[in-house]
């Protein structure tokens, strides 16, 4: 009898920054404690297809199928030219590998912030997200602009806010021509009145700034919220994105009819969401394990849970 090959699965970290980050290592071997991480820095979209080539041929299409790649990175354009490397290897060799994209937590954690802010609006009865205006304060970060596109996806009416009108146009002309309609526009914010511009006709609000950055204060919230039903935010260090939003508010009414959901309330389904889509990108022999998956598993779980608290 021929003996079967077993394979060890294996993650091949592809990082566009000078250092890999240490947590989705950690986040993979905690979801395969028996596997193996080799990581790559600085990798450019050059440098891809000769290390993707490497991988992919010493063990076969059955190893290949426990070869798995993650590709990581601060700088979204590099990223998505080392994903668009990587797929080119893929479709010209005689098998491929699974491709878990996250970059620096964008896509785990912006899903996680969309998903939450969508059980909150079941929830209270306020209903989906179709139809619904958004706000996304500084919305053109790597985990704003996909919180951005995951509520155009969803045919919410989005506005993002930036300091830098240009900045935040190219965010948002490339999501509209994604989604293929006009669902996204942007408020440039350098004072206080033109924060009350940007939420004025916001249901839901998620602040998407940088950490330890204040975006909206609880004054501005009572005097341009008035529509707000939901605010969600992402940013745990202090002072956290909306003043009398705490990290661990997960739908308390923090103003009347205002539910507030917290950045730590939103990290601990980002990290479940992260450990799915390793898990899924295991389970698969090929295909690209991005934003659109984190969103599918985070919702899931919501609507799952949801569905239990009705029982
Ligand atoms: N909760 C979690 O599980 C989790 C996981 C990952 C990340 N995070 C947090 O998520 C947040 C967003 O991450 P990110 O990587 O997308 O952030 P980022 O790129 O560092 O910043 C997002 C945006 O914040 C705006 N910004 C920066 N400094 C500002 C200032 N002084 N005043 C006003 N706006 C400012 C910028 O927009 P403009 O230049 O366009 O104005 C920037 O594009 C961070 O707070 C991060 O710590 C949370």
């Amino acid at each position: 009898m021929t003996e079967q090959p077993s394979f060890k699965t294996v993650f091949v970290f592809l990082d566009t920054d000078k250092y890999c980050s240490p947590f989705d290592m950690l986040v993979a071997i905690d979801a395969f404690p028996d596997s193996m991480i080799f990581k790559y820095e600085n990798v450019t979209d050059e440098d891809a297809p000769k290390i993707v080539y490497d991988l992919l041929f010493p063990r076969g299409p059955m190893g290949a199928a426990h070869t798995k790649i993650f590709i990581n990175g601060s700088n979204f354009d590099m990223v998505n030219a080392v994903v668009a490397a990587t797929q080119s290897c893929m479709k010209s060799a005689p098998w491929g590998n699974s491709i878990i994209v996250d970059p620096r937590g964008g896509y785990s954690t912006a899903a996680a912030a969309v998903a939450k802010t969508l059980g909150a609006s079941l929830e209270k009865g306020f209903g989906t997200l179709e139809g619904k205006n958004v706000t996304v304060l500084a919305g053109t970060g790597p985990v704003g602009q996909t919180a951005a596109r995951i509520y155009a996806a969803e045919k919410a009416t989005v506005t993002i806010t930036t300091r830098t009108m240009a900045k935040g146009q190219a965010v948002a002309d490339k999501i509209n021509e994604e989604v293929g309609a006009q669902r996204v526009k942007v408020v440039e914010v350098r004072s206080s009145e033109q924060t009350g511009v940007a939420i004025k006709a916001a249901e839901i609000i998620l602040a998407a700034g940088a950490g330890g950055i204040q975006l909206l204060s609880a004054d501005e919230l009572a005097k341009h919220g008035g529509k707000c039903k939901i605010v969600g935010d992402i940013n745990a260090i202090k002072p956290l994105g909306v003043e009398g939003l705490g990290s661990n508010d997960d739908g308390k009414e923090i103003k009347t009819g205002v539910y507030g959901i917290g950045a730590l309330a939103i990290g601990s389904l980002k990290i479940k969401i992260e450990k799915e889509m390793i898990k899924r990108a295991t389970m698969e022999p090929q295909g690209l394990f991005d934003y659109a998956i984190a969103y599918e598993i985070g919702k899931s779980k919501i609507l799952k849970k949801l569905a239990k608290a009705k029982k």
